[in-house]
């Protein structure tokens, strides 16, 4: 791999799997358990808040009682010892980016956040939210997840755009690349001459448009894959 100086690297639910979370598409996964829209968008929401919520708090309690896997510490290392820049580009919600120490642009939102529909107002969400609990600022019962729901448009998309047009290295760690516009990263960094690399279990749907694979469980070939970075092995 050539000395890379500008990194942007994009997760997904894989990177977050050894550290017991489930991935929405793997054999048994959320959405094998729940349909999409019951519980993930702006209209079940509106038809059953109290679904939704419930969705969100058993994630948002499991979430909190997960611990960060050595994948996330070894960006969270990648971040403090890299000379260049690294930008880390979550879909998860998690929260163990943060928890490993490293910084992360959470495009899907965070499950750790409330938004108010009415006002848009953010706050710290509690572990348990249910229907109708009240916005601090605004107190109309408007609260909801802090979560881009499907149908939403992502957050920082700018500040993405803008990382991965100027970057040097993209690489994708455990994301099944079937969601847009996530998905749609890869050909961008392309398109402006940076080389790609995938890490996964298995191959993914975009899998043919990256240059590099790197085969494996994101613990192990995480941090074997940030020392090569790291060395300019
Ligand atoms: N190590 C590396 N990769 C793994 C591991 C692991 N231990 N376990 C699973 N994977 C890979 C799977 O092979 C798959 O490619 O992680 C990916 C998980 O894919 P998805 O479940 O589709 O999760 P993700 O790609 O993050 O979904 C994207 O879809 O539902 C929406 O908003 C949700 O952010 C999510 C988005």
């Amino acid at each position: 791999m050539r000395r890379c100086e500008r990194i942007v690297v994009l997760t997904g639910a894989g990177v977050s799997a050894e550290s017991g979370l489930g991935t929405f598409r793997d054999e048994g996964g959320l959405w094998a358990q729940h349909r999409i829209e019951d519980v993930a968008t702006p209209e079940a929401f509106a038809r059953d808040p109290a679904l939704v919520h419930r969705f969100y708090t058993a994630r948002r309690i499991q979430a909190a009682q997960a611990q960060p896997n050595a994948a996330h510490r070894a960006l969270a290392r990648l971040q403090a010892d890299w000379e260049g820049d690294v930008l880390l580009v979550t879909q998860n919600v998690d929260g163990l980016h943060q928890k490993a120490g490293a910084s992360a642009i959470h495009m899907h939102g965070e499950l750790s956040r409330a938004l108010c529909a009415a006002c848009a107002h953010r706050w710290d969400a509690p572990l348990e939210m249910s229907a109708g609990d009240t916005c601090p600022a605004c107190h109309a019962p408007s609260a909801r997840p802090d979560i881009v729901w499907f149908g939403e448009m992502p957050y920082h998309m700018e500040r993405i755009l803008d990382a991965i047009q100027t970057c040097d290295l993209f690489a994708a760690i455990g994301t099944s690349g079937q969601v847009y516009p996530a998905a749609g990263f890869v050909e961008e960094a392309r398109l402006a001459g940076a080389a790609t690399v995938e890490l996964n279990l298995r191959d993914s749907d975009m899998s043919h448009a990256f240059e590099h694979h790197i085969l494996g469980p994101a613990s192990r070939t995480v941090p074997v894959w940030v020392d090569q970075i790291l060395t300019g092995k």
